[in-house]
């Protein structure tokens, strides 16, 4: 089990309207409203940011959004800064997500951008990186995950480094129904743990790493107990909160 306070963390992705998202908020406090151990995050749209702002404020549960632009202002049409973010009571941000990076085109210099201007606004980066299919039969899963680590936290100071949150997910997991095996899963995190202490030593046992991909109630808990795992980003299983507060109630009685 690891030393450092886990995070589950949910991705709508492109789901929910508002008032779907004011039902949700409420459906999650009821249950995991009193929880902890574990930081609980919903990341939304950013058109569901505001209610969630109105429902869970006050609350235990932290709120993210699923991405955000490197400039504080100006002429950025349909761009999102990091400081409005932290106007809608963000505090956690998705940054670099596989899907971004695969339909939108993102390179690993959009994403370094992206992760200074979260860090510069006092949000919290949850950095994804992850190997495709071909990578991994390849064998290069390990280079290509390495190569990202490092080229998207590049010149960032231990102070920093330290804040940000990194999510291991491979391409071929995301909602597949196919997870990696957890043996799998604890390696590459390890290995993202021992690329962050080459860039700074000191800070690498500080830093939590999630595994995403097909994470469901069913299979938390497994994830939870490898040493370098630290929790996890759920995307199809965060949809329902029934179905998310059971998971995060599984990834509890885990610790
Ligand atoms: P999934 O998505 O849980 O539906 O596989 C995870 C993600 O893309 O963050």
């Amino acid at each position: 089990m690891s030393k450092r306070h886990p995070i589950i963390a949910g991705n709508w992705k492109m789901n929910k309207i508002v008032r779907e998202a004011q039902d949700y908020a409420g459906k999650l406090l009821a249950r995991v409203g009193g929880v902890t151990d574990v930081d609980v995050v919903v990341c939304a749209p950013f058109t569901a940011l505001g209610t969630l702002k109105d429902e869970l404020e006050e609350s235990v549960i932290h709120i993210g959004a699923q991405d955000l632009f490197w400039e504080s202002a100006g002429a950025f049409t349909g761009e999102i800064s990091a400081e409005m973010l932290v106007d809608a009571a963000c505090t956690y941000v998705i940054v670099g997500h596989s899907e971004r990076r695969e339909i939108l085109r993102e390179t690993d210099e959009d994403i370094a951008k992206k992760v200074k201007a979260a860090l510069k606004a006092g949000l919290t980066p949850i950095l994804c990186v992850g190997e495709n299919l071909v990578q991994r039969e390849e064998g290069r899963a390990l280079a290509i995950v390495r190569g990202q680590v490092e080229k998207d936290l590049a010149d960032l100071p231990p102070e920093d480094l330290k804040r940000v949150v990194i999510a291991y997910e491979p391409l071929w997991a995301i909602g597949t129904g196919k997870t990696s095996s957890n043996q799998d899963a604890q390696d590459m995190c390890a290995a993202i743990r021992a690329t962050i202490a080459g860039i700074s030593g000191t800070v690498a046992e500080e830093v939590n790493i999630l595994y995403g991909g097909s994470v469901k109630a069913n299979n938390i808990a497994e994830l939870m107990t490898q040493p370098d795992i630290d929790g996890a980003l759920v995307g199809g299983a965060s949809l329902d909160a029934g179905g998310f507060a059971q998971l995060i109630e599984n990834a509890l009685a885990s610790l």
